[in-house]
């Protein structure tokens, strides 16, 4: 079967993209993930070296009070790596791999998005995907100057690459479809949907706050299906669903709802690397089953624009899920 497809028109050989993540981050994995069927590897974050700096100076317990979510992204996962080492990584998986390389950059202060984005770019990596992640814990901050500031960083970074951008986003906007709208309408070439935020817990016995981080399950995936299936079509960019895929099934239903490619990674933390090879091979027995010769063939077909009123169609679906449900 033919699985090539197309993510912020880089051509892939097999719609599965490994998600930024610590697997992504030694150049002998990604090289197990291209043998395995990987289309596109999105490498670990590169945080703003300013975070990291901060993590130095400060203690840890008083860090983690004030940013208790945030040290869990960086610390616990030991995320950060050196700039220059990043750059480095970005150029031998460049040299040594022909799937797209796809570098991912968390800052915390304006002037860097611009700044990495540019040095990722001459680094040779074929694409970028901005991982946005705030915490709108600030009162005065209003939901609309919490979306200026993903607006701000997009804008800025678009004005000094010509990469592909990909932007990585969370749930929690009070209008999905228009903030989705308003960043392809400031340069994204694709949305991946969503983001994953780590959430704290609390040790009552040695009282205090601890990072929990469970790892995904299967229908953790639904709510990047709803908003794939309502958004594909709608918005003139691509979507990348993450969060809760394990199975090539998964990645079907995705394909099916509109989305042009897939995230995977616990699946991958859970399973092993070569879990690729199986997902390829469950795609790949789904498309024989169904008659399907290629990814385009089949991409979207139930995506909800072919609804003229996709509120309704929801509210059809809610009813259906509840009646009978004592
Ligand atoms: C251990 C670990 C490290 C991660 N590191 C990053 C990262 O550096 N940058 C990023 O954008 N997302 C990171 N993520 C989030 C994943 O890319 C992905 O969005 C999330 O785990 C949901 O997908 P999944 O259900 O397949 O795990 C990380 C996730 C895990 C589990």
């Amino acid at each position: 079967m033919d699985m090539t497809t197309r993510y912020m028109g880089l051509k892939l050989p097999t719609p599965l993209v490994v998600a930024s993540s610590g697997l992504t981050g030694k150049l002998d994995s990604l090289k197990r993930m291209a043998d395995s069927g990987a289309g596109a590897i999105v490498l670990k974050s590169l945080f703003e070296e300013q975070l990291s700096a901060v993590l130095k100076q400060t203690s840890e317990d008083a860090w983690m009070s004030a940013h208790a979510e945030a040290y869990d992204y960086v610390a616990n996962f030991q995320m950060e790596l050196e700039p220059d080492t990043y750059l480095r990584l970005i150029a031998e998986a460049r040299k040594s791999l022909s799937i797209p390389i796809i570098a991912s950059l968390n800052c915390v202060s304006p002037r860097w998005w611009a700044e990495y984005a540019r040095r990722i770019e001459a680094a040779g990596a074929n694409a970028l995907e901005l991982n946005v992640a705030l915490l709108p814990s600030e009162s005065r901050r209003s939901g609309q100057q919490i979306e200026e500031i993903y607006y701000r960083i997009l804008s800025e970074v678009r004005a000094v690459v010509k990469l592909p951008l990909a932007v990585k986003i969370g749930t929690q906007f009070s209008s999905l479809a228009n903030f989705a709208s308003q960043l392809q309408f400031r340069g994204a070439n694709a949305l991946v949907l969503f983001n994953r935020f780590y959430q704290i817990d609390i040790d009552v016995e040695k009282m205090r706050v601890v990072p929990t981080a469970r790892p995904s399950r299967g229908g953790d995936a639904n709510l990047a299906l709803r908003w794939i299936s309502l958004l594909a079509g709608r918005i003139d960019c691509d979507l990348a669903a993450s969060g809760g895929v394990s199975r090539g099934t998964d990645a079907v239903k995705m394909l099916l709802a509109g989305a042009a490619v897939v995230q995977v990674c616990t699946a991958l933390y859970q399973n092993g690397i070569e879990h690729l090879k199986q997902m390829v091979e469950e795609i790949d027995g789904w498309m024989k089953r169904h008659e399907q010769s290629t990814i385009a063939g089949f991409r979207g077909q139930l995506r909800q624009l072919g609804s003229d009123q996709p509120e309704q169609y929801e509210r059809l679906q809610y009813i259906k899920a509840l009646v009978g449900m004592e």
